[in-house]
């Protein structure tokens, strides 16, 4: 599908798939996108993992589902911030990750509403962005993203293609972040999108407005 639907669509998502939705869809069953087990999403995570740059210890997580990823991010031994808005989706990822002590803090929060406490080295936002809205609320997030990180922090968006890429650049407007690595991953079930950005002084970006 190509991006000139995903402009006229990305806004609508939320009004269709918000906060209800999935946690009407985490308490009618486990595991909802088979995260465990489907080899298309194994892929995917060891791709992400490939991508983490080194020196990152602090990961804010968007969209930590059952914490499915979130756990092999703390066999890495880094400490990780989940947030979901989910508290059904939350409440499983502690039990999942209940033996990781003071390495996983996880929160149900709407990302789009709540306040993101504490200063990370990189926000990880893989299959979440597109149902968050459009641009005006895209550019919201990559502010508050930014605020999240410290200087020249890292943000890693994982999203399906080409959608992803409507979504990706859209934080690399105004300067808020440089890329630092892009792939497109073709696959029978989706393509999909890793890009790698890092935050910019804020002199270039406040220059701007
Ligand atoms: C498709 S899943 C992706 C899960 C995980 N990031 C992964 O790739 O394995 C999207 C997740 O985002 C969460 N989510 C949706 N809207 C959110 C919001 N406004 N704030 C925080 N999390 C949200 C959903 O509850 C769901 O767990």
């Amino acid at each position: 599908m190509e991006n000139h639907f995903w402009r006229m669509f990305n806004p609508i998502i939320p009004h269709i798939l918000g906060p209800r939705h999935f946690e009407k869809l985490y308490r009618k069953r486990k595991d909802p996108w088979n995260y465990q087990a489907n080899p298309f999403e194994t892929e995917k995570y060891e791709r992400t993992l490939a991508a983490l740059p080194h020196g990152v210890k602090q990961i804010l997580e968007v969209g930590a589902s059952e914490g499915v990823f979130t756990e092999m991010l703390l066999k890495r031994g880094l400490q990780v911030t989940g947030v979901d808005v989910s508290l059904t989706a939350i409440e499983r990822a502690k039990k999942r990750l209940a033996g990781y002590g003071d390495q996983i803090a996880l929160l149900a929060a709407d990302i789009t509403k709540d306040e993101v406490v504490g200063t990370y080295d990189l926000v990880l936002a893989a299959e979440v962005l597109y149902y968050l809205g459009g641009r005006d609320r895209l550019i919201k997030l990559r502010d508050k993203f930014r605020e999240a990180l410290r200087d020249e922090g890292y943000l890693l968006l994982v999203h399906f293609y080409p959608n992803g890429k409507l979504i990706h650049d859209l934080f690399q407007e105004e300067d808020a972040f440089r890329v630092v690595s892009e792939h497109v991953y073709p696959h029978p079930e989706r393509d999909y999108l890793i890009t790698l950005l890092r935050k910019l002084p804020s002199s270039r970006v406040s220059d701007q407005r």
